[in-house]
């Protein structure tokens, strides 16, 4: 396969779901450029919605426009945040310093996902909560006046430090917290602090103080890293070429990947310049490479959480064996992402096992052939579908829809790379 021309992503899911929420709370009229139109964008306005937001349709192409209220008023019926949770997550610290109730739930697999690591916190500091699904959705939130908190989590994750942080600011407290590793990605904080509020680092704590004021803004939203990385691996896979994805975020939070491809002998070109909010957004320019193994690190996992699929994939074509150290977190994504990875890489002829929280995957050259279970996590399924690209590949995926929960129209999009006419 050889790849050639230039292409762009949808827009980042990440930045799309906090510039959503944070619009709906600004009072007046906020304008979104290039903003993800996914299902899982669609369950964030859906819900604001229902929480008194307008907000025109999300369609590719469109500006987004959202009128907020400056608070949410107490929802008509249940909010559903569909596969979501980023949704559900800083929904939740958002709801916790509003006066009202509200219930929560979502599809199958969110319902499974644990919603007591934003809970807990979010108890001390003065919200409630009834469960009626254990340690996961449904879920009812009772916000009201909410306390400062002092709080080390208990896993680095972005969408329990958002949650808090978004509760700080509507509870207007303060809140200090700690990632116990790597650093998750800090979107959030680069919002907050384009609204004046003081979010800074002190002794490895992310101080949060009130007295910034959410304003209506307007966003060009950078194309999804995340979303880039499976175009940027099937140029790494492709015979020749060269593949430009234009205008992608490359906050260093999110691009963990980039630096473990370099190890692995597939340097990606990256040219960046600043954006709205000071997220950096730039080109990745890919080329084929042949592939080395390499282990990466439990400090670096934060940084590259949601490419594992991919690294994992790409690893499988090495010369030798990469270790993926500390990924238990895995476990608890749209799918257990950690079991099904190593599964389908055996299950299309290569070799990969899971030794306590590490994944193990070593190189084969035979072409990957066999039938790949998504159980409906996206990108699990954009991962083989990047594998199928290979020569000799014979690969059948269950579900190819559920693509459409982070990146519309990828399969039309990897036709377009893999038989090289991209732009
Ligand atoms: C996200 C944070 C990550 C990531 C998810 C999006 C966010 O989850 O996997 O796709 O937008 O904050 P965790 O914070 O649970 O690791």
């Amino acid at each position: 396969m050889k790849v050639t021309g230039t292409i762009r992503v949808p827009g980042d899911k990440s930045i799309t779901h906090r510039a959503l929420l944070l619009a709906a709370l600004g009072r007046g009229v906020s304008h979104l450029g290039g903003p993800l139109t996914s299902l899982d964008a669609r369950s964030t306005a859906r819900v604001l919605r229902q929480l008194g937001a307008e907000i025109s349709p999300l369609r590719e192409g469109d500006v987004v426009t959202v009128r907020g209220r400056g608070r949410f008023r107490p929802p008509g019926g249940t909010l559903h945040c569909g596969n979501s949770g980023t949704t559900t997550r800083l929904l939740l610290g958002l709801l916790a310093g509003h006066r009202f109730r509200a219930t929560l739930t979502g599809d199958a697999s969110l319902r499974r996902r644990p919603m007591r690591r934003v809970t807990a916190p979010l108890t001390e500091m003065g919200a409630k909560f009834e469960e009626r699904g254990g340690d996961g959705l449904p879920l009812t939130v009772r916000g009201g006046p909410l306390r400062p908190i002092r709080y080390a989590l208990p896993v680095s994750s972005a969408q329990i430090k958002s949650s808090l942080l978004l509760a700080g600011l509507v509870g207007d407290v303060e809140v200090d917290l700690l990632e116990p590793g790597g650093r998750s990605r800090d979107h959030t904080e680069r919002m907050l602090r384009g609204f004046g509020f003081q979010v800074s680092e002190r002794d490895g704590w992310i101080e949060f103080r009130p007295g910034g004021r959410v304003e209506p803004f307007d966003l060009q939203v950078p194309g999804d890293p995340s979303s880039a990385a499976f175009l940027v691996g099937a140029a790494v896979l492709a015979e020749s070429g060269e593949l430009r994805v234009a205008g992608v975020g490359v906050n260093p939070t999110r691009t963990g990947f980039l630096r473990v491809l370099e190890r692995m002998g597939a340097p990606v070109t990256v040219s960046a310049t600043d954006t709205g909010f000071g997220e950096p957004v730039g080109d990745l320019i890919a080329r084929p490479a042949a592939l080395r193994p390499t282990e990466v690190t439990a400090e670096e996992i934060p940084g590259l959480i949601d490419e594992i699929p991919l690294l994992a994939v790409l690893a499988s074509r090495a010369d030798g064996e990469t270790v993926f150290r500390d990924v238990g977190e895995l476990r608890v994504k749209e799918s257990d992402r950690l079991g099904l990875i190593a599964e389908d890489i055996r299950a299309v002829g290569g070799k990969a096992e899971v030794r306590g929280d590490d994944l193990h995957v070593e190189g084969v050259q035979s072409p990957p052939r066999g039938s790949v279970r998504t159980a409906a996590d996206h990108r699990v399924a954009m991962a083989f579908a990047v594998l199928a690209t290979l020569p000799g590949a014979r690969v059948a995926i269950d579900d190819m829809a559920c693509a459409a929960v982070s990146f519309p129209g990828f399969p039309r999009t990897l036709r377009q790379v893999a038989a090289g006419s991209a732009g």
